[in-house]
């Protein structure tokens, strides 16, 4: 398939960045993943939007304009095989000598590339997924989307080595997110989302789910959820641009309520189904 890498599109195969680059060497850099549907990126301003919080927040200036990269992200989706998609976008800090200090002159690496989308399947869909606990011992600032994904890769192994999905993060007794998503918690029939904040990702799918929950009238609230309120929920909720939204019925081997998907799940899951067409 055809990727972007530095102003030209060519086969992924014949994409090479050179070895120095501070992506490889040092994880410097900041990286999107954008839903696309019926080869149309959803919510790509968002995303976009927070890419641009993400620069900001390790100080590399955007080496394209928000036109460009709409330009650049549509060609990508309109040249890959299938009408569903996820979009990775990397923009890194570039080649320079080794050295933590920023180079002088910052020659950013642009990378797009796309890969199928794999949506929950059904079976999926209706049993819900395996979650483990770990506390959170990720840096302060799990607002950027950096690529340094290290603790990231580190947790989410701890749920694949236990057989789950995913691993849920606990920070000072609060639920913060998962590895590679955010999560909902549903506690006397009301949806529970942390506030967004340093210590975790503000997800695009996040503001959707919040954005449905508004527009159906399903109760909600956002505010931190304590460990035990987590534990003792009605349902936990998984969401990502690539997980969209998932329920949780294993928590750390025991059942979530009943083991099922609860019903503001499915309602959730209808909803969210219809809206992102
Ligand atoms: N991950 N939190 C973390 C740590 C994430 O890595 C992600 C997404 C999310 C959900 O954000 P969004 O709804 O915008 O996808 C929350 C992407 C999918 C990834 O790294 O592959």
């Amino acid at each position: 398939s055809i990727v972007y890498l530095n102003g030209e599109y060519l086969p992924l195969e014949e994409a090479k960045i050179p070895v120095l680059d501070r992506g490889f060497i040092f994880g410097d850099g900041v990286y999107e993943v954008i839903p696309v549907y019926d080869r149309r990126p959803f919510r790509l301003a968002e995303h976009l939007r927070r890419l641009q919080h993400s620069l900001d927040g390790i100080r590399l200036a955007n080496p394209l304009t928000e036109a460009e990269w709409s330009e650049c992200i549509t060609h990508i989706a309109e040249a890959a095989e299938t009408e569903d998609q996820g979009i990775y976008l990397q923009v890194t800090r570039g080649p320079a000598p080794r050295d933590h200090a920023f180079p002088k002159v910052v020659r950013q690496t642009v990378f797009i590339m796309s890969t199928p989308l794999t949506t929950p399947p059904r079976e999926l869909v209706e049993q819900g997924v395996s979650a483990v606990t770990a506390v959170d011992n990720r840096w302060l600032r799990c607002d950027i989307k950096a690529i340094a994904l290290l603790p990231n890769v580190l947790l989410r192994q701890l749920a694949v080595d236990a057989g789950c999905a995913e691993t849920i993060l606990l920070r000072d007794g609060f639920l913060t997110e998962g590895a590679a998503s955010n999560v909902f918690v549903v506690r006397d029939g009301v949806i529970l989302a942390p506030p967004k904040s340093n210590l975790m990702l503000p997800g695009i799918t996040y503001d959707v789910v919040l954005e449905i929950a508004a527009n159906q009238g399903f109760a909600h609230a956002v505010r931190q959820v304590s460990e035990a309120e987590l534990r003792g929920a009605e349902e936990i909720w998984l969401t990502s641009s690539t997980k969209e939204v998932t329920a949780v019925t294993r928590l750390d081997g025991r059942p979530v309520a009943d083991g099922r998907p609860g019903p503001l799940f499915w309602k959730m899951h209808a909803a969210y189904q219809a809206f992102k067409q």
